[in-house]
């Protein structure tokens, strides 16, 4: 048994983030950090006292004192760089989404099966309190039986450099996908997309993705229940947003309009103006061990004063990171598979990258392929 985890971060932008969080965790030991800039590097081997620091990504990956990476590399490289590390030997913690084409999540899905290792898609919306609460709620019994899920994600990436201008949308749709096939815990079995909108020529011609907003359904493995989502990255006018809400036949829960406000809980059956109540979502702290809970209410890190911030959603990740941090180390002490796992990670990359394929192919259903599903009957 792994323990402690010896880890390196991969990428210190959002990649530092994590940093405190795996030298508090009783399981890890945060062995080495990478970024090729070497300034940036420094300082922030510095501020949190890692020595072992490298510029060469392929050198840190010969390391035998190096058990596990957690990538947070730009999103073009996730996959080469997720491969890399399985041929390796290292198991895998990789920001979203998986990869960028349906035939790399194929790969990373095939590696990580043939050699045992672990790979974990570190998706936040998934740990975010509004997301375990909901979970909390339905597996009590709370909502019934759940009739439709809906989630958004909506956020203006004008002026982002390198590989953002005119980014598909639904290449990042892990923020909506996740939540929807995550809370009844089935897979995507079918998927069909509509484009809206236009955005501006200089951006379109990146990707040849003329759409302002995506929109698609998913069709879920039970075969009954179905999920919408919808994205805009760019020339739509929307505060950050990522929402789920869920409808269930007793109780539904459904994510604040705008940032700040409370969740909105609906009761079946009471008189029309008291369906509605406004609740206050509780933190999840105590699921995780004593070190890392104050990780879950401060999760943005100011390396100039060296503190971490209060959150807000969209930086903070609704207090998800170190609940992903605390599942990926688990799951390698009790040598089982994290969630997502690599199987589910590609059903729920898959499902974006399928989405926006149908969008431009004008809303055609497209199956998502077979090695994305759980074999035989619907997920446990
Ligand atoms: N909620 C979320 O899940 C969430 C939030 C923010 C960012 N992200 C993801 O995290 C990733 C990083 O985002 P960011 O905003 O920090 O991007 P960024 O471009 O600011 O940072 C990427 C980092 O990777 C480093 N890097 C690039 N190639 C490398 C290589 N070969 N070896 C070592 N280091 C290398 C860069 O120096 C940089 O520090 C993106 O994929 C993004 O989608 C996810």
């Amino acid at each position: 048994m792994l323990d402690p985890i010896r880890v390196a971060v991969v990428g210190l932008g959002f990649g530092a983030e994590f940093l405190p969080i795996y030298q508090a965790h009783p399981r890890a030991r945060l062995e080495a950090i990478c970024q090729r800039n070497a300034s940036a590097r420094n300082a922030i081997g510095d501020a949190f006292g890692v020595h072992k620091r490298y510029a060469s990504y392929a050198e840190l990956l010969q390391d035998p004192e190096i058990d596990a990476v957690h990538i947070n590399t730009p999103i073009p490289d996730h996959a080469a760089h997720s491969i890399a590390a399985l041929e390796a030997g290292k198991h895998v913690a990789c920001t979203v989404p998986m990869a960028t084409t349906v035939e790399d999540c194929r790969r990373i899905t095939e590696l990580s099966a043939r050699t045992g290792l672990k790979y974990m898609m570190m998706e936040t919306v998934i740990y975010s309190r509004e997301f375990l609460f909901m979970q909390e709620l339905y597996r009590q019994g709370e909502l019934g039986r759940i009739q439709f899920i809906q989630a958004t994600h909506q956020q203006d990436m004008d002026g982002w450099p390198n590989y953002w201008p005119g980014l598909p949308p639904m290449f990042y749709a892990t923020h909506c996908v996740g939540p929807c096939l995550a809370l009844p815990n089935l897979d995507a079995i079918a998927v069909s997309c509509v484009g809206s909108g236009r955005i501006r020529e200089d951006l379109s011609k990146h990707y040849g993705s003329p759409f302002a907003v995506e929109s698609a359904h998913i069709s879920l493995s039970d075969g009954e229940t179905a999920a919408r989502i919808c994205r805009s990255l760019f020339d739509t006018a929307r505060q950050y947003r990522e929402s789920i809400d869920v409808y269930g036949s007793k109780k539904s829960v459904e994510w604040p309009l705008v940032d700040g406000e409370s969740l909105l809980l609906h009761t079946a059956k009471k008189p029309e103006n008291e369906i509605p109540e406004r609740i206050a979502c509780p933190d999840f702290a105590h699921l995780l061990p004593a070190a890392i809970r104050r990780f879950t209410t401060s999760g943005v890190y100011d390396l100039q004063a060296n503190e971490h911030l209060s959150f807000t959603q969209g930086s903070g990740h609704g207090g998800s990171h170190p609940h992903l941090v605390h599942e990926f180390l688990s799951a390698l002490t009790e040598d089982r598979d994290p969630y997502p796992n690599a199987r589910q990670a590609a059903n729920w990359t898959c499902v974006g990258l399928l989405a926006h394929a149908s969008a431009l192919a004008g809303g055609e259903t497209i199956p998502l392929p077979t090695f994305t599903r759980q074999q035989g009957a619907q997920n446990a």
